[in-house]
Parts: structure tokens; C-alpha cells; sequence
């Protein structure tokens, strides 16, 4: 079976208006299997959002190639499968929330896609349940707290049934309990729903979540591995403008002061276990 997400010397250059462009992906070659959970880093301005844009056609590469369960986005007739096959949520839930009730803005698009009104109904109620909102359904969108509304975008996109969700920043504009219910979902999809995660952060917290761990650095991936594997590259992290999880930091510092402990606590769970 092919890859669930395949690019090709994937390069995009975005046209100004005056003239010129500017580069934002240079050549980039990578390959995300189905059902596995991806986190993508990298300094602001490095081509992250650009390069997973890529991967639901809402951009089209300047050069190279991208497919997505095997089908090439190049091919005009092919993007509405590809879209329905990935489904994408932002940094701002105010910028996702159209309609006037939670359950309405879940319906959208379901009923873009002409589907018959019995089966609007079940996926948005699969959806409810998912994302724990069942309680909200007939609530304003706009009445909801920041970590809710990002439930109700989750379950948007849930109702149109995509094998693959890519998080852009999600939990940037959050407090810190509605990042970790934010976060508890998108394992909970990934775990018991099989859907294949991508999720860009600015956090290593977060990052070190996940199974794997891309980098990027001016429009390339630079580095990809374990987040064991990543994170133990304190100095090129360093240079890359990126810091290292909470919890590895903390566990250098009390090596320093001559405390044995093992190298690679990920979680603070893992350091506390470990210091215990
Ligand atoms: N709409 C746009 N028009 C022109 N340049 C853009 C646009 N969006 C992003 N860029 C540029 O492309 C590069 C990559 O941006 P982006 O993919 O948004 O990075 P990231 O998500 O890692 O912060 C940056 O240099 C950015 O300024
Ligand atoms: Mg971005």
C-alpha cells in the first residue's frame, strides 16, 4: 500500500504582488504513514503551515509533488477526495465557527457534501460524543470558551469523516487546562479512532507527545526521528531556534548537580518516576 501522505521534491514559492516570490518550501521529501501521530516544529517563518497546506490541496506545489492516499494533488479531479481525506484545524476557532448553534456548525459539512439528512444527523451525534459536547449542541458557538470552541471545529471536521486531522497551532490561544483537554482529545482520535495526526506546535511539551517528530528550518525538513531521538539534540535544536521540553531541561539541570538520571524524560511523569 502506498504511503498515507507522500511529497516529491516539494518546493513552494508564494508570488508577491509586486514582483518576485518568496521560497517557502525548498525540495522537501517526506512520507507520513497511516495512523501515525506527527508532530511538526520549527521557528516561526520556517514553512510549517505552508508545507501541511499541501497535504489537504489547499496549496499546489510551485514544483515537485504531493500525494495523498495515493492520490496526486496536481490532478484537478482528484483534490475533492483528497479533501475529504484530511481535515484541518486552526490556530483561531472564531475564524472555524459559522453557524448559530454547536450542532449546526458540525452539520456544515456534512451537508456541503449532499448528504441525506438521516446521516447529517448520526455523524453530527457521533461527532457530539466524540468531542464530549453532546451537553452543547443547541449552544451559540460564540457563547463557548476557547478550549470548547476548538472542540466544536474538532468535531466539524470529525462529521466529514477524514482519515487524517492536521492541527495548525491548536492550542496556541488556549489556557493551560484547555490545551491538555485539547491535547487528551487528539490522542484519544488518534489512539481509539485510527485517524492519523499531524499537529504543529510552538510547544516541545507538546511535540515530545507525539511519535515522531519533524523539523523544519527555512522551507526543509532538517531533522525527523523519535522525540527521544530529536530531543536529545540539545545544541541543534539550540541553533534552530527551539527549545527543549520542560522536563529534559529540568533533568539536565539536576545532572548538573550530580544527579543519575536517565536521558531521555519526556514527561514530566517520566522525570517524577524517575527521581522517585
Ligand atoms: N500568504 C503569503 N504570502 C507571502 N509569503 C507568505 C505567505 N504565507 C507565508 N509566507 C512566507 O512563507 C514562509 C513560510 O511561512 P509559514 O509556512 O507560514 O511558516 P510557519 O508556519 O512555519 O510559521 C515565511 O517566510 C512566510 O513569511
Ligand atoms: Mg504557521
Amino acid at each position: 500500500m502506498a504511503p498515507f501522505i507522500q511529497t516529491k521534491g516539494l518546493t513552494y514559492a508564494y508570488p508577491l504582488e509586486s514582483s518576485g516570490q518568496i521560497v517557502a518550501l525548498q525540495g522537501v521529501d517526506v512520507t507520513i504513514e497511516r495512523g501515525e501521530y506527527v508532530a511538526l516544529i520549527g521557528a516561526n517563518g520556517s514553512g510549517k503551515s505552508t508545507l501541511v497546506r499541501h497535504f489537504n490541496a489547499l496549496l499546489l506545489p510551485t514544483a515537485g509533488q504531493v500525494w495523498v492516499d495515493g492520490l496526486s494533488t496536481s490532478q484537478p479531479e482528484l483534490r475533492w477526495k483528497v479533501r475529504q481525506r484530511v481535515g484541518m484545524v486552526f490556530q483561531n476557532p472564531d475564524n472555524q465557527l459559522v453557524a448559530n448553534t454547536v450542532e449546526e456548525d458540525i452539520a456544515f459539512g456534512p451537508e456541503n457534501r449532499g448528504l441525506p439528512p438521516a446521516q447529517i444527523r448520526a455523524r453530527v451525534d457521533e461527532a457530539l460524543q466524540l468531542v464530549g459536547l453532546v451537553d452543547y449542541r443547541t449552544h451559540p458557538p460564540q457563547m463557548l470558551s476557547g478550549g470548547q470552541k476548538q472542540h466544536v471545529a474538532i468535531a466539524g471536521v470529525l462529521a466529514t469523516r477524514p482519515s487524517c486531522i492536521i492541527f495548525d497551532e491548536p492550542t496556541s490561544m488556549l489556557d493551560p487546562p484547555s490545551r491538555q483537554a485539547m491535547l487528551d482529545t487528539i490522542r484519544r482520535l488518534n489512539v481509539e479512532e485510527g485517524i492519523t495526526v499531524i499537529l504543529i506546535t510552538q510547544s516541545m511539551d507538546e511535540a515530545a507527545l507525539a511519535h515522531r517528530v519533524l523539523v523544519m528550518h527555512h522551507g526543509r525538513i532538517v531533522m525527523d526521528g523519535s522525540p527521544s531521538a530529536i530531543f536529545a539534540h540539545h545544541e541543534r535544536l539550540q541553533a534552530l531556534g527551539l527549545e527543549l521540553p520542560f522536563p529534559i531541561q529540568m533533568a539536565r539541570h539536576l545532572k548538573r548537580g550530580g544527579m543519575s538520571l536517565p536521558s531521555t524524560c519526556l514527561t514530566l511523569e517520566a522525570l517524577v518516576n524517575a527521581l522517585c
